[in-house]
């Protein structure tokens, strides 16, 4: 059993007396390719991974949701109400999706229970997103209603971007609604439509946080996403990814060098994104690498969203060319990790290699995770519907 299962069902079992009806578990995710792309109806190639959030609970007849987290040592009382958003933070993303459900016209009864999660907070690995999914899976299970992954990431990204107030895209939660295990997920996040492609034969994926954090990712992130608005509006599409690169090419002369640059980033990462997953179904580790480097140039070089610690940490992973295919930053950028593609064998040397070149050009030691492709959203105890 995952440890976090046994403690979230040791810790119920000493508060109700009684074994768990459900375990619920939603995992963070990592994203190999596509990024900033989601806002812009484009391409994601993003991966659950195997830390998650846990809930063990079962269900209350008079529609109260009572939660304990023990990450946080706190209980929580889980109402939908205007007021009830000063509640913890934790418990504010389990009220944005009771509040989003209701908004969707699910009617979800009440539960009482447990969560734990092993998400680091702020690494840019989505705890946000697996502590959403781990809730709708905990109200999906009591209610009891159809899990449809896509309809609960949308309600759950609602949950994020209005009452939470972040004003993400669609890539962290469908991933984390609908992963599978060993494979990465290619997700169209116009249709919603996904595929799950295999990850190369003998690689490993390796998480490289440089454990540098930046404040002002929203107001950075608000002002790309308007960025690229401008951009589609000027192009006369309803989102980037209408622009093909030769489309691109030819007109990019009536757009301002900023906006540019933001739209040759999207438009190339797109093309990257679709040339990745053709690499992952014909297993060709080495082209996946290839555009992992072209795109950590363009989020550095014409999205800009990289910072000091980020590409110092990509550079040294680039330079273990005999243990790595690829290396790029992942997320919203700004701060947070980079991911590589290595050689599974090789896995364990790259971290060591990659730690003593980090420590010495930034004095700080990263943290560092080879982790492998985990099931999205799930319940692992009772029954699923
Ligand atoms: C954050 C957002 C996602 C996505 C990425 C960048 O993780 O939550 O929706 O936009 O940044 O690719």
């Amino acid at each position: 059993m995952a440890a976090l299962q046994e403690k979230v069902t040791a810790e119920f079992q000493k508060r109700f007396g009684a074994e768990p009806t459900f375990v619920v578990r939603a995992p963070g995710r990592v994203n190999l390719i596509g990024e900033h792309t989601d806002y812009n109806d484009g391409f994601v190639l993003p991966m659950a991974i195997d830390r998650a959030v846990w809930a063990a609970l079962r269900p209350r007849d008079d529609g109260r949701v009572l939660v304990h987290s023990l990450d946080f040592a706190q209980d929580a009382e889980i109402d939908a109400l205007p007021e009830s958003k000063v509640a913890p933070i934790w418990a504010q993303y389990v009220q944005g999706v009771l509040w989003s459900l209701r908004k969707n016209a699910y009617h979800p009864t009440g539960w009482e229970g447990v969560i734990a999660g092993d998400v680091p907070v702020g690494a840019g690995l989505s705890s946000s997103a697996a502590l959403e999914l781990a809730a709708a899976r905990a109200f999906a299970s009591v209610t009891p209603f159809t899990w449809d992954a896509p309809k609960m990431a949308l309600i759950s990204q609602r949950a994020e971007n209005e009452w939470v107030g972040v004003n993400c895209g669609i890539m962290d939660q469908m991933i984390s609604a609908a992963g599978e295990a060993g494979h990465a997920l290619l997700i169209d996040c116009r249709s919603l439509a996904t595929e799950a492609v295999p990850l190369p034969p003998d690689t490993s994926v390796v998480i490289l946080d440089t454990m540098s954090r930046r404040g002002l990712v929203s107001s950075a992130y608000n002002e790309r996403r308007q960025q690229c608005e401008n951009a589609a509006r000027i192009f006369g599409v309803k989102a980037l990814r209408d622009v093909s690169v030769p489309i691109f090419k030819v007109r990019a002369h009536e757009l301002d060098e900023i906006t540019r640059k933001r739209a040759r980033h999207i438009v190339t990462e797109n093309e990257r994104t679709l040339q990745a997953a053709q690499a992952m179904r014909s297993g060709d580790a080495v082209l996946l690498g290839q555009l992992m480097n072209a795109s950590h140039e363009s989020l550095r070089d014409d999205f800009e969203v990289t910072n000091a610690a980020l590409n110092a940490i990509v550079q040294c992973a680039q330079q273990q060319a005999a243990m790595c295919y690829g290396a790029r930053m992942t997320g919203a950028g700004f701060g947070g990790c980079a991911v590589a593609l290595v050689k599974a064998e090789q896995a364990k040397a790259f971290a060591d290699a990659v730690t003593a070149c980090y420590e010495a050009v930034s004095g700080i030691m990263p943290n560092i995770y080879i982790c492998s492709a985990s099931q999205g959203a799930q319940v692992v105890v009772g029954e699923s519907w």
